[in-house]
Order: C-alpha cells, then structure tokens, then sequence
C-alpha cells in the first residue's frame, strides 16, 4: 500500500482518481481549497479508512507524508482560469514549486496534470510531445497556458538539478460525470443546454474541432504513467485522437437526450484554437496504452449523470 498525495482532488479528474487509486489498494490523502471543486464529487469516500481530506490551497507550503504525488489543482476550463487569472498563474507555478519541493524532502515521485494547452494554437496537427507550440504570452489564456508551460519547466529543472522522480501528462480535453455543470466547457455546455431544452451556443461555425477522451481512459493513462519506467519521464500525451467537429458532438448531444433544443451560432472567443488533436503514439509505445471507450458509449454516460444532476431524468 502506498499513501498517495492528490491535489485538485475534489475535481473533476481528480475525484475520479481517489477512486482508483483507493480501488487499487492504496491510501489517499486528498488535498483542495474547493475553488472548483466540489464535497459532492467525494462524499462516497468520505469516512473510508484509506481516505484522507484537506482543505489546503496549494499556493502554500503543505507538509505530508507521502510516496507519491499527482499534482491537479488548477482551475481548468476558461470560465474558472480566467476569473482570477493571477491566483491561475499562482496555482500553477507557485502550487508547482511547493509540490515538487514537497516531493524533493520525500524523495517522492511526482506527477504534473499539464495540458494540451501548452501547444497554444498549433500549426501542427496532430501535435506530437516535441512540438513547442504556439502560445500567446499576454492574450486572456495565457494565465493558464503559461501558467502550466512554467510548471513543466519548473518540473524537468528539478528532474535535472534534484534528480527528483517526476511524470509529465499533457491531458487533452476529457470529459465524463461530475465534470462542472455550467463551466463552460463544451461537452457538459452542450449537454446541460440540450437537457433543459435551451439553445445549443456553438462558436464561429461550428467546424473547429476536438478530440474528447472518456474520464475512464484518461485515468487508465495518468496511473500507468505513475507507475511506469523512472526512465521515462514525458512529456507525454494522453488523450483521445478520434476528432469531432463541434457541430459533430452537438449533434451527438441532441440525439442521445432526445432533445428539441435548436443549434445558434457566436463568434468566436479570443485564441480559440481551431484544432486540437492529440498524437498518442508514445504513450501506446511507453505505456502500452490507448483509449478504449468511443465518444458515444461516454457522452450516454455523461448525459446520465446529467440527467440525475438536474433531476430531468
Ligand atoms: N479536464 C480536462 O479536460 C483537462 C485537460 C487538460 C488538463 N487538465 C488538468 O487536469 C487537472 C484537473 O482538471 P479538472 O478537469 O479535474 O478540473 P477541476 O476544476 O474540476 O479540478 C481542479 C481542482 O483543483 C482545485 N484547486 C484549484 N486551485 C487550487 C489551489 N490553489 N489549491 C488547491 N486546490 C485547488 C479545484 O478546487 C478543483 O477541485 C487540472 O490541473 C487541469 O489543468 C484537465
């Protein structure tokens, strides 16, 4: 049994990932100063033995005894980054440089949740784990992006001054239950949209694209990066490479919830990248994995935790 340190641990991923790595027989120390997550997303484990909650924000030292530490908390979707986009920044770097300083006195081995967002938007496509993309330093994502391009530094400068034992994921837009109903991310946008019938917002016309991979996948992905060879240290991608046009996935959503909502179209928002789409041909080769769950089987899942969300089941 390992006792397992997991910040953002009341989000989205992060509360998926206390279930797994409790299932797996390991004891977790959950770590969240609630920002954007939730006591709902964890309540089930709350009172478990193997299950440890603390309100901590990560901006400050933290002091725990630990083997392994998977580092999530920050804001992820443009509503949340963007409302406090110096506490964004801070979270990030700050939180980063706390972590891997925790890690260092543990001699722990350390995981980094970075993004795809460190590509910015790409003139490469599909981005593999060498581009070093294309990011505005001063646009209103830079809080994030930046934020996260300075914590991969901070982590590949402790791996080579401290020897530290770090891991760096670059997620790509995952999706699936307890994801934040009205964060303006697009799956759960459009899900919630179409479940109470509202118009569905699609931006500029609709025919930028994604690549969405299932909460379960990417977990699979960010343990067996964990746990895999010390050698290997990333970055890596893991996500899913099946691409959709947003009009695609808001025609998915319309059928699997039955619903009568129409489809407006805005313009798009500042940096809006126009195609993301992850290259996973080295985390098939070091990590042996690859997504397994299609976007239709994942959004019935999502729809139905939805649907009980808002009581329109
Ligand atoms: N979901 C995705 O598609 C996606 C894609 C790329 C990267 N990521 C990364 O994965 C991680 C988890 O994302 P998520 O989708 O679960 O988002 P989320 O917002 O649901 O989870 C983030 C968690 O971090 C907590 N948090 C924020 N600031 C904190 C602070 N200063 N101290 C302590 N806790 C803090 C929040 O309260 C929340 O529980 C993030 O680092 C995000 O950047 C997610």
């Amino acid at each position: 049994m390992t006792q397992i340190l997991v910040t953002g641990g009341a989000g989205f991923l992060g509360s998926h990932l206390c279930d797994r790595l409790i299932a797996n027989g390991n004891d977790v120390v959950c770590v969240d100063n609630y920002f954007t997550g939730s006591k709902e997303n964890i309540r089930h484990l709350i009172g478990n033995p193997h299950f440890e909650l603390m309100r901590h924000d990560v901006t400050f030292p933290l002091y725990v005894e630990v083997g392994q530490i998977y580092n999530l908390a920050c804001p992820a979707s443009p509503i949340h980054y963007q409302f406090d986009p110096v506490q964004t920044t801070k979270t990030s770097v700050h939180g980063a440089i706390n972590m891997l300083g925790l890690a260092k006195r543990l001699k722990a081995r350390i995981l980094q949740a970075s993004t795809s967002e460190v590509y910015g938007d790409p003139e490469v496509h599909p981005q593999t784990e060498d581009y070093w993309g294309r990011v505005n330093p001063i646009g209103i994502r830079s809080c994030y992006d930046e934020g996260k391009r300075c914590a991969e530094t901070l982590f590949f400068d402790y791996w080579r001054q401290h020897k530290l034992e770090i891991k760096v994921i670059r997620i790509f837009n995952t999706y699936g239950p307890r994801m934040h109903p009205n964060d303006g991310r697009v799956v759960s946008n459009f899900i919630v949209q179409a479940l109470k019938g509202e118009d569905i917002t699609l931006y500029g016309d609709g025919q930028q694209t994604r690549s969405f991979c299932y909460v379960d996948d990417l977990i699979d992905g960010m343990v067996a990066m964990m746990n895999s060879d010390p050698a290997f240290v990333g970055p890596v991608n893991v996500g899913n490479p099946g691409e959709f046009t947003m009009l695609e996935l808001a025609e998915s959503v319309v059928r699997l919830t039955d619903s009568r909502s129409r489809m407006v179209f805005m313009p798009l928002p500042q940096d809006d990248p126009k195609r993301r789409q992850p290259n996973i041909e080295m985390a098939k080769k070091q990590l042996g994995w690859a997504p397994k769950v299609g976007l239709e089987d994942g959004l019935r899942e999502t729809v139905a935790y939805f649907r009980k969300l808002l009581n329109t089941a």
